[in-house]
């Protein structure tokens, strides 16, 4: 059989934090008298802490030292952690489950390519960390997504030609990302923000266990 590597971004792929980061982010922003706006938290997914809170600082034109910087980090990650220490199998996004059974009962290999620092807690809230063959991160990277470093990196480790890794993910900075890794991008999400994707579809409910196996034979 076809061997094809999986790679899973997480925030919003496979579980809804995308709404937790919002939150506190959003928390954040009202702190510093910045609006922010769900448009511009759009253009945050897939995007890395340091450099999301660069781009909030620059939209609402502030300046600040690099210990309030710092500062900020930590307590947006304070924030988020608060959010995600509630977290169960319930918040898995609906059919990644099925997907993720039917790529372990056709042996394919699977990765996780995510940005975050706390993947590896989520995962272990969510009961699915014996799911992923590897694990990639944003500890083990230099570059953050648009650079298709985490995808590289995740490609190499369960021993699969980027040519032959399907990513799946929602954001704009990721899909970006996959490209430019040379593998085949499946954006989660809406047509209008992930155009550039290879395929795009709202959620893994509308992915099919044939679509799913075609890929593994194509
Ligand atoms: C990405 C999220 O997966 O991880 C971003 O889409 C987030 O919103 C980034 O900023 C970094 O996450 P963390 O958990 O390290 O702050
Ligand atoms: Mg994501």
């Amino acid at each position: 059989m076809n061997k094809k590597g999986f790679i899973f971004d997480l925030d919003g792929v496979i579980v809804d934090t995308a709404k937790y980061h919002f939150l506190a982010w959003q928390q954040l922003a009202k702190g510093l008298d910045i609006n922010f706006t769900e448009e511009e938290n759009e253009q945050l997914k897939g995007v890395s802490r340091v450099r999301s809170l660069e781009k909030i600082l620059a939209w609402g034109n502030k300046t600040i030292s690099q210990d309030l910087f710092n500062e900020l980090m930590s307590k947006k990650n304070e924030e988020y952690l608060s959010y995600i220490a509630e977290m169960d199998e319930s918040e898995i996004l609906p059919d990644v489950p099925r997907v993720l059974n039917t790529l372990k009962a056709q042996n394919q290999p699977i990765s996780l390519g995510s940005a975050s620092k706390n993947a590896r807690i989520i995962l272990d809230r969510v009961h699915l960390k014996s799911s992923f063959d590897a694990i990639v991160d944003g500890n083990d990277v230099t570059k953050a997504k648009p650079d298709p470093e985490v995808f590289l990196i995740a490609a190499k480790e369960i021993n699969i030609k980027p040519e032959d890794c399907i990513v799946f993910e929602d954001s704009v900075a990721g899909v970006t990302a996959a490209n430019a890794a040379n593998m085949i991008s499946i954006g989660i999400g809406s047509k209008d923000v992930l155009g550039h994707a290879t395929y795009v579809f709202n959620d893994f409910t509308e992915i099919s266990d044939d679509f799913i196996k075609s890929l593994i034979e194509n």
